[in-house]
């Protein structure tokens, strides 16, 4: 009786030895399955501050609303900016577009101006943004908790600059990515440094700005 007694106990030990295991194994099982769907990665030896981290998780929380940052000088914003945002409002829950304040360049309008301008071309777009920034982008976009970064890519010649400021972007904070973008052909060879200069000589810009944007042009060269 007494070693029928030792004989129960031992099977219920190694029975209730197997059962923490296939518990284990499944809690395991889906947590991976949870890290796959968020993105997440349990690996935090290559992370940064705790900061960061907890920057990461509000990210990953909000994932399901991308937020992306369209940051530029926008003096003034033409067709080609547009076009952009138009594509990036069919990606992204929420787009951001971000008037830099200091530029160091001269610029033509007003941080105010355009702003306005750009607020009065994107109207249309319900999911559009216009804000200002001051300082560095990676500091704007991780207090917007944006995961994007959108920058357009007109041609090869654009590609040197943005990557180095993309890979910069990275190096000062990993957890936000630059998506390129194209916008239509037509727009390749436009700038806002093209227009301004086209219409301070008198040339015509219909067609490659908004009307608005082509009147405000029109008076500031005529001054
Ligand atoms: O329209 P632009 O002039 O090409 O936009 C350039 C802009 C505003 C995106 C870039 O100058 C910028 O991000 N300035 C903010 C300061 C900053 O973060 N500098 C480091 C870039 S790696």
């Amino acid at each position: 009786m007494l070693r029928f007694g030792l004989k129960l106990r031992l099977i219920w030990s190694h029975m209730s030895k197997a059962c923490h295991r296939i518990a284990a194994s499944a809690a395991e099982q889906s947590s991976i399955e949870v890290e796959r769907e968020t993105g997440a990665t349990r690996d935090f030896s290559q992370r940064g501050t705790n900061d960061r981290i907890e920057w990461r998780a509000d990210a990953l929380a909000t994932m399901k609303t991308a937020l992306a940052i369209y940051p530029g000088s926008f003096d003034p914003v033409t067709n080609g900016h547009l076009d952009l945002i138009e594509r990036g409002t069919k990606i992204f829950d929420r787009l951001v577009v971000a008037v830099l304040r200091n530029s160091e360049k001269d610029p033509m309008f007003t941080t105010a101006e355009r702003v306005e301008m750009l607020r009065e071309a994107t109207k249309q777009w319900e999911n559009v943004e216009v804000d200002v920034f001051d300082g560095l982008l990676v500091q704007y976009a991780r207090q917007r908790k944006a995961q994007v970064i959108l920058r357009g890519i007109r041609a090869i010649s654009d590609y040197e600059y943005e990557l180095q400021m993309a890979l910069m972007n990275r190096k000062l904070e990993p957890h936000i990515e630059t998506v390129f973008m194209m916008p239509a052909e037509a727009y390749s060879y436009l700038s806002s440094r093209l227009v301004r200069e086209i219409s301070n000589l008198g040339g015509t810009i219909s067609g490659l700005v908004p009307p608005t944007v082509e009147a405000r042009l029109k008076s500031k060269s005529q001054k």
